[in-house]
């Protein structure tokens, strides 16, 4: 199983809108998925209707107060595991070092026990406990960027955490890349693109070629509770998705056949 964490403390960059599309992309793939809600935020339990589907929760695993195969949701096209309300207060739930690899635990059990292909994790837009702990169970970061200046800021600081984590020996993350989301034809836009280019070369995080193009029927296809491919799959930022997501599986051979 390979974990792909979504992250960037910038909010509203398309973390969440991309973990789904690209859950639902690799599942029409033939690839077994897991997504996962590791967000106190729950954006995905709304974008995916979840509703009462839900008994437990990722914290209740991480807390052992049900089995994690007990707190799997199965959905039409791949797996969920939801968030909880409760992981905003994660910094006094996990106090201890050793906490922190409880997110890890998890997934190493996913791994072992459902021989998933892929585990998809959404992640808040902060530099928590919680964003540690989602660095040290990734094998690949995925780092969505929009054409805000703070977006830019964060690619730097997953680098900067991600760097730090390995020094001491807590993470085996490899930043896969950065993408561009909700692109418009601006001179802004082209400015945030030429920057994170040129921050690429500089600190060797790989930007993707394909970015994702501004269009309404991202949320149109949200208030429908499916994804955009399955809503609308001509428009340009399915199509976007399904190149990106071809470049992706692309990248992860290429890092495995090293
Ligand atoms: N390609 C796109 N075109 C148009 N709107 C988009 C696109 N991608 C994302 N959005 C919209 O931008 C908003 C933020 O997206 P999303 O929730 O995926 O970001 P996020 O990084 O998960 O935010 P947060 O940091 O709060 O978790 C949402 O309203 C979403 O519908
Ligand atoms: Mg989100």
């Amino acid at each position: 199983m390979k974990t792909i964490v979504l992250t960037n403390q910038k909010g509203g960059v398309g973390k969440t809108t991309s973990s789904s599309e690209f859950a639902y992309l690799f599942s029409q793939k033939g690839y077994k998925v897991i997504l996962i809600s590791f967000d106190q935020q729950g954006d995905l339990e709304l974008q995916l209707n979840i509703g009462d589907k839900k008994s437990f929760s990722l914290l209740d695993c991480m807390q052992a107060k049900c089995r994690i195969d007990e707190a799997i949701i199965h959905l039409e096209h791949f797996d969920f595991l939801a968030s909880d309300d409760d992981l905003s207060q994660a910094d006094k739930l996990f106090p201890d070092t050793v906490d922190a690899f409880l997110f890890n635990d998890t997934i190493e059990w996913l791994e072992e026990n459902l021989k998933y292909d892929f585990a998809i994790v959404d992640t808040a837009p902060s530099r928590s406990i919680l964003h540690r702990m989602a660095l040290m169970a990734a094998d690949y970061v995925l780092i969505p960027v929009d054409s805000s200046p703070g977006s830019l800021k964060g690619v730097s600081k997953i680098k900067e955490d991600i760097d730090l984590l390995k020094k001491r020996r807590m993470s085996e993350a490899i930043i896969l890349g950065t993408y561009m989301t909700s692109t418009r034809k601006t001179n802004l836009n082209k400015g945030i693109e030429n920057q994170l280019e040129q921050l690429s070369i500089a600190n060797g995080t790989i930007k993707f070629e394909n970015s994702i193009r501004q269009t309404v029927s991202v949320g149109e296809s949200k208030q429908f509770k499916i994804s955009l491919n399955e809503y609308d799959f001509h428009n340009n930022a399915a199509l976007d998705y399904r190149k990106l997501t071809n470049e992706i599986l692309k990248r992860i051979d290429e890092f495995h056949s090293k």
